[in-house]
Parts: C-alpha cells; sequence; structure tokens
C-alpha cells in the first residue's frame, strides 16, 4: 500500500483526491495539505476518506509514513516542494510544469540522480483513450513514416485575468501540453518552433501581455512536421483533436460527447457537442496516469512519464515565446 500526501486542494488536487479514494486499490491518502483548507474542504477530504487536512505542507513532507506526494499546488511552488520532497526520500507526482525556468527544473533532474525515486509529470492527455490509440497506432507502424501531425487544442472559455497574469503564458500553461502531445505522438523531440499567434478573444487577455490565439509549426527529429492549432475559446467546447498523416496512411481521432446520439428533422442533423472542459473529458485520464504512477512504485517500474518529460515541453514553450516576439523560427538548441 503506498501512503501518500497531496500538496493543493484546488481543482486539480480534488481530481486526484477523487481518483485515488474512489478507483485506486493499492494508494492511500494520508494527508491533504493546502494554505487555504476552510471547513467545506475538510469535510470532503473526510467523506473521500483523508486521515489528516493540513494548512502546512511540510507536514507531508516531514512524514516518515508519507511514501510519495502529490504536487497539485500553484505552479510556482512545483520545483521547490519538488526539491524538498526528493530531499525527504518521497516519491513525486508533480502536476505540468515543473517549472518555468529550466535551471529550476534543471535542479530537480541533478536531485533526483542516484535516488532511485519515481518522478511523474502530469501530462495526463497521454492516458486519454483516444491520444492512447493514435499513439499505439503509429508507434506500431500501422500509417508508415509520419508526416504531419496535426493538432487542434482549443478551450471552451479563456481563464480569469488574474489567472492568465501568473499563467506563464498560453504556451507554456495551455499550449504545454499540445508540446507534450507532439512528442509523444512523433516518438521523438522537436528541433524548431514557428509561432503565428494574435489577441482575438479577449482584449484583456493582450493587456496583460499574452495571445489567447496560435498556430504553431514544429520541425520534429524524425523529419515530421507539426502543427498545433490553439484558442482560449471555442464556443461549441472543449477541442481536442489529433490526426497523424504518413507514408502508409493516416490515423485521427474526435471529440468526445455526453453521447453519440444524432438528431435528424426538419432543421438538420445534430449532434451533441463535446465535452465540456478538461474535467469532463479526462476524468477518465487523470485516474489512469495516477494508477501507472502508483504501479511504478509498488512494483518498481519506470513511470511513463519522467522528469525528462516534463523539460522538454518547457523548452519548447519558451522557444514559442522567442517566435513569437522575434517574429522568427526558434532552434530548441537556443534555448537549451
Ligand atoms: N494536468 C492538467 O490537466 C492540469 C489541470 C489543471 C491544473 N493543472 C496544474 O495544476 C496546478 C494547480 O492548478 P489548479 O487549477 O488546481 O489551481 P487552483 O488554484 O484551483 O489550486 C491550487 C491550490 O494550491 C494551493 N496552494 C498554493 N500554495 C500551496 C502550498 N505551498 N502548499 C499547499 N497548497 C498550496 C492553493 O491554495 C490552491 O488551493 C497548476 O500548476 C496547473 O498548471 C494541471
Amino acid at each position: 500500500m503506498v501512503r501518500i500526501g497531496i500538496i493543493g486542494a484546488g481543482r486539480i488536487g480534488k481530481v486526484h483526491i477523487t481518483s485515488i479514494s474512489t478507483r485506486i486499490k493499492d494508494a492511500v491518502i494520508k494527508t491533504v495539505a493546502d494554505p487555504y483548507m476552510n471547513e467545506e474542504t475538510k469535510r470532503w477530504a473526510k467523506s473521500m476518506g483523508v486521515a489528516h487536512v493540513t494548512k502546512d505542507y511540510k507536514e507531508i513532507i516531514d512524514d516518515p509514513e508519507i511514501d510519495a506526494v502529490l504536487i497539485c499546488s500553484s505552479t510556482d511552488t512545483h520545483s521547490p516542494i519538488s526539491l524538498e520532497a526528493i530531499r525527504a526520500g518521497k516519491h513525486v507526482f508533480c502536476e505540468k510544469p515543473i517549472d518555468h525556468d529550466v535551471e529550476k527544473i534543471k535542479e530537480v533532474v541533478a536531485a533526483l540522480e542516484g535516488t532511485g525515486l519515481k518522478y511523474q509529470v502530469g501530462f495526463n492527455r497521454r492516458f486519454d483513450h483516444n491520444f492512447e490509440a493514435i499513439q499505439q497506432a503509429v508507434a506500431a507502424g500501422k500509417v508508415g513514416k509520419p508526416q504531419v501531425i496535426k493538432i487542434t487544442s482549443r478551450d471552451p472559455e479563456p481563464p480569469g485575468i488574474d489567472y492568465v497574469k501568473v499563467s506563464g503564458g498560453m504556451f507554456l500553461d495551455m499550449t504545454i501540453h499540445d508540446f507534450d502531445m507532439a512528442c509523444f505522438l512523433a516518438g521523438c523531440d522537436a528541433t524548431e518552433v514557428y509561432v503565428q499567434a494574435a489577441n482575438l478573444v479577449d482584449p484583456a487577455i493582450g493587456e496583460a501581455g499574452d495571445v489567447d490565439t496560435a498556430v504553431i509549426t514544429l520541425q520534429m527529429e524524425n523529419g515530421a512536421i507539426a502543427v498545433i492549432d490553439n484558442c482560449r475559446k471555442a464556443v461549441y467546447g472543449y477541442d481536442q483533436r489529433a490526426e497523424v498523416f504518413g507514408s502508409e496512411g493516416m490515423i485521427s481521432i474526435s471529440n468526445d460527447s455526453q453521447s453519440r446520439a444524432v438528431l435528424s428533422n426538419s432543421e438538420g442533423v445534430t449532434a451533441e457537442k463535446p465535452m465540456y472542459f478538461f474535467l469532463e473529458r479526462y476524468m477518465e485520464a487523470y485516474g489512469k496516469e495516477i494508477a501507472a504512477f502508483i504501479d511504478a512504485i509498488e512494483n518498481k517500474k519506470e513511470t511513463p512519464l519522467n522528469v525528462m518529460d516534463g523539460l522538454r515541453p518547457v523548452l519548447m514553450g519558451l522557444a514559442a515565446k522567442k517566435s513569437y516576439e522575434e517574429h522568427r523560427p526558434v532552434q530548441i538548441s537556443e534555448i537549451n
């Protein structure tokens, strides 16, 4: 049985608490920490079988009975808490991104060396049934040599401006999942990033110094070209699709919806909208990523994603930022 401490009980912390208490048999949550822990969260955590709640995450770090921590707090805490947890000998599951600063991620890489501890990063989309199917087909050679990878990733609505200001910008906050997906589908790293981006959804996002709409092209190491199109607002819901075109064929996935029902009448033929957002679309995937982390600890296996998988998309995000600012293709080697 793996004993877990969860740091951060916001949106994603609650997702992982729910998964562990409802569907993972080999793990138990001993403590949940959040400085804004209130009575409502406390009651809810108890209802999920959590033994103890606290406002101070150091109680988790200092608890010798806790084997693994899930870092689900705000992004600026990820790398410092990772270092503390590793030094305390705990396995770590860290939400994306590990940090916006490459040097700080490298400190985490160095701290892990020789410890034998597991470190997994929260790129949950790899565990989604659709993305998993497309990746497995490509890896099995079913489309031949990949030539064009297309990823569409649009949110149903933009986050609040306060969030935008601390998010690190769209490329490091949102596109980071798509950068990971491009590498996952291609089976290799990217060497070059080129961005065309704009502020078309909400002028306040532009005033905060960010973009909300982008087309990003990537040169992948294996020769394939990847295209990501992003928008912070799609009026029809969470739009998450991908296609891989290769020398022997093409494979694509469409959105998940609540049902496959299609209504045909005198006004037209209508299907359901895509599921609303990530909590609806990826709940199953969030459960599977934590199950894989627990499995790696219990059965002494490699985690499906490691700290280097956390570094790569940050390098791509920083290259994207530079490409947008300098209006030119940027090599990953310029960042790393
Ligand atoms: N993988 C995904 O799909 C996904 C989805 C959403 C968020 N995230 C990531 O998860 C992180 C949290 O996002 P969220 O949407 O849950 O945010 P949130 O604001 O809802 O929750 C963050 C929580 O962390 C707490 N916190 C801050 N500092 C802390 C500390 N020192 N110790 C303990 N708790 C602390 C806050 O009080 C808050 O309750 C972000 O880094 C975000 O990028 C990942």
